[in-house]
C-alpha cells in the first residue's frame, strides 16, 4: 500500500512493543514455551511505525522477518524481556505489551541435560511464578505514558480483562477470547475488545491482526488527543 493513505499521527512518539513468546530453559536443550506466533504484536508495531512513530519491538523468538524501520531487540526469558522492556521505558510515550509471557519458570536451570533415572516413568518440574512485566511497568509509569496490555481468556472476558486493567494500572486492555477459529495466538485474524480506564467500550470485529492494530492505535490516539 502506498504510504500516503497512513495518517501520520504518531509523528514525534516513540511506542515500546513487546511480541512473540517467552521461553524458559530446563536444561541446555528443552524449555516452556506457548504457541504465541508473534503475530498480533508485529502487526502493532508495524501500524505505529507506518503512522510515524519511532518505535521499539522487544520479542521472544518467532518465525517472522521483523518490520521495515523497527528497532528490535530479541529476548528469550521473561526476565530478559523485563530488562528490555525496562531498559527502553523511559523514552517510550506509548507502550503496548502484546506478548504472551510464559507465567511460570523452572526453579532453575540445569547445567546438563536432565538424564532418564530409574524405571519409574515418573518425574516433577518444579516451576516458579515469573515477574509481571506489566504490572511492575504500570506501577513505574508516569502519568503521561500511555499503557495498553492484553488479556487472553477462555470466558468471562469482561470481567477478567477489565480485572487485569485494574490490577496492573493499565489506560487500556485489549482482550481477545482465544480458543475460538479465528482469533488467538496462531491465527492472522483477530477478534479484540477493547475497555479503557475511563470507561470506553469498543467491540471490533473478526478482523486481519493489521486492520486490529490501527484499530488499537486509533483509540490510543483519540485517548491522548
Ligand atoms: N504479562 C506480563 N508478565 C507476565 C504475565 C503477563 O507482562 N508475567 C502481560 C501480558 O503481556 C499481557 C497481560 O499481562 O499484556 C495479560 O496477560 P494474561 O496472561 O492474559 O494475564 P495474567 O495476568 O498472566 O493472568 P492469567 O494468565 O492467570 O489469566
Ligand atoms: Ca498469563
Amino acid at each position: 500500500a502506498c504510504a500516503l493513505f497512513y495518517k501520520k499521527d504518531l509523528n514525534g512518539k516513540t511506542v515500546l512493543v513487546s511480541a512473540g513468546p517467552t521461553v524458559e530453559p530446563i536444561d541446555p536443550v528443552r524449555f516452556i514455551s506457548n504457541h504465541s506466533s508473534g503475530k498480533m504484536g508485529y502487526a502493532v508495531a508495524a501500524a505505529a511505525e507506518k503512522r510515524g512513530a519511532r518505535v521499539i519491538l522487544v520479542s521472544g523468538p518467532v518465525n517472522l522477518d521483523a518490520p521495515a524501520g523497527v528497532e528490535c531487540v530479541s529476548v528469550g526469558s521473561c526476565d530478559q524481556m523485563y530488562d528490555a522492556m525496562f531498559d527502553h521505558l523511559d523514552q517510550a510515550d506509548i507502550i503496548v505489551k502484546v506478548a504472551a509471557v510464559g507465567d511460570f519458570k523452572p526453579v532453575s536451570t540445569q547445567a546438563h541435560k536432565i538424564k532418564k533415572s530409574g524405571e519409574q516413568g515418573h518425574m516433577t518440574l518444579e516451576l516458579t511464578q515469573n515477574k509481571d512485566i506489566l504490572k511492575a511497568i504500570g506501577l513505574k509509569k508516569r502519568k503521561n505514558q500511555y499503557l495498553v496490555g492484553f488479556a487472553a481468556e477462555t470466558r468471562d472476558l469482561e470481567t477478567y480483562a477489565t480485572g487485569k486493567m485494574e490490577k496492573k494500572h493499565l489506560d487500556m486492555i485489549a482482550a481477545n477470547i482465544v480458543g475460538k477459529s479465528g482469533s488467538g495466538f496462531k491465527a492472522d485474524t483477530n477478534k479484540v475488545k477493547l475497555f479503557t480506564r475511563d470507561g470506553h467500550v469498543t467491540d471490533l470485529p473478526l478482523m486481519p491482526k493489521e486492520a486490529v492494530a490501527h484499530a488499537i492505535l486509533d483509540a490510543v490516539v483519540q485517548a491522548i488527543s
